[in-house]
This record gives structure tokens, sequence and C-alpha cells, in this order.
């Protein structure tokens, strides 16, 4: 156990500070090639592991689509768009095909579900949300980009299917993930005592 946890701290240091990189996470403008590599990808899942997780269930899944899976994960998001709204301009298909394109590798973020289990449901989604963040974070602190999407897709069980998830399962996040691109980012923060509050006793 000691022995891996000093491998894990040599290999964090070329890794940007873990404060720093918390407070300057942000949604890049674009993404471009290189996506993070075997090694990047490695440390950001290992991040992704390391995330809460009540009764240690586990129920985080990454699915990585990259390369020329991006056009068939596109085509099934536009398949999945048209029956979804049969009337829907050409065009907004077109566009939604167009998605994955939009960075060289997506992660598909999803929680597989223990309905009958003492754990609520609402618990195995949050611990895989943590640990997508965690991911996220790692990727910024490795010096790549990334930005979190979900929208109807992640609800939609065609999409599910397609990608070998069950119905039940819940996508928590479709992470576009790449190296950042078209400037820096708007880093639009609250105030950090705006979401503080201290509590003194129950109100009367
Ligand atoms: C679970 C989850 C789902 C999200 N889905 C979307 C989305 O579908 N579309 C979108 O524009 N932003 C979505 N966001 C928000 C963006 O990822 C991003 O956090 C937001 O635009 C603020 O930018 P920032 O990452 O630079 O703080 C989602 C965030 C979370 C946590």
């Amino acid at each position: 156990m000691k022995r891996r946890l000093r491998v894990n701290l040599q290999e964090s240091r070329d890794a940007m500070d873990a404060l720093e990189a918390l407070i300057t996470r942000a949604s890049p403008r674009g993404l471009a090639e290189p996506a993070p590599d075997d090694a990047a990808l490695r440390r950001m899942l290992a991040a992704a592991v390391a995330a809460p997780d009540h009764g240690r269930l586990r129920p985080w899944r990454f699915i990585a689509v990259r390369g020329d899976a991006r056009h068939q994960l596109g085509e099934v998001l536009a398949q999945a768009l048209r029956a979804r709204e049969p009337a829907i301009p050409d065009i907004l298909v077109a566009k939604e095909r167009e998605k994955p394109l939009r960075a060289p590798l997506v992660l598909v973020a999803a929680a597989k579900l223990l309905a009958e289990h003492k754990i609520p449901t609402v618990e195995q989604i949050i611990a895989s949300g943590a640990a997508a963040q965690n991911l996220m974070v790692a990727a910024h602190a490795l010096g790549y980009g990334g930005f979190w999407r979900t929208g109807a897709p992640a609800y939609d069980a065609r999409v599910k299917s397609a990608l070998g998830l069950a119905e039940s399962d819940q996508i928590v996040g479709f992470l576009y993930l790449g190296t950042p691109a078209g400037g820096p980012p708007t880093l639009d923060r609250p105030a950090p005592e705006s979401c503080f509050v201290e509590w003194r006793g129950p109100a009367v």
C-alpha cells in the first residue's frame, strides 16, 4: 500500500497543483488534437476512481469514443434525435451528427445503477458525477481541456443501448476532451461566499 502511494506521488510531479487545478478549470472555447495520450488517460482514470463511493459500488464507467467511432456516435445521436422529434429540420439533425467531432476524444461517463440496493441510486449517480469531475480536473491539471454535456441524448434509451448501457443506467455526461483551442476560456465564477451559510440552530 505504502509503495503504491509513493509511486502515485512520483507520477504527479509534472501536473498542476491540485488546488490550482480545481480553481482554474474551465470549459475551453474549443478543443483540438491531441487528445490525452494513454498515459494521461490512465492518470485521469486514476483520479476518477478515487472519487467518494458509498458502499464501494464502483458505479462509474467511462466509454471512450475516438477516431472513426465518433462518426458512428454522431449517427446514433442523429437517429435518436429524429426518433424523439420526427418533425425536426434536417439541419438540426445534421448538427447533432457533428457533435462528437467537436473533440478528438469523447468519454461517455455513466453510472451502472443498482436499483434494489441499500445505497440509493441518487448516491450512485453522485459518486459517478464526482468521478467524472475528478477526471475533468485531472485532464486540466495535465494540460488538456474538456467540457461536459448532457441534454436529451443522455436520457435516451436508444443512445444508451448503442453504447452498450442498460436502460436503467444513467449517462452522467458526454465528456469532450482534447487540447484547449480558441483562446482563453471565460472564468465566470460566483463569489465564494455566495454558496456559504452558517447555521446557528433551528429557525424559530
Ligand atoms: C451534469 C452536467 C451537465 C451539463 N450539460 C450541459 C449541456 O448539455 N450543455 C451545456 O451547454 N452545458 C452543460 N453543462 C455545463 C457546462 O459543462 C459548463 O460547466 C458550464 O458551461 C460552465 O462553464 P465552465 O465549465 O467553464 O464553468 C453541464 C454541466 C454538468 C455538471
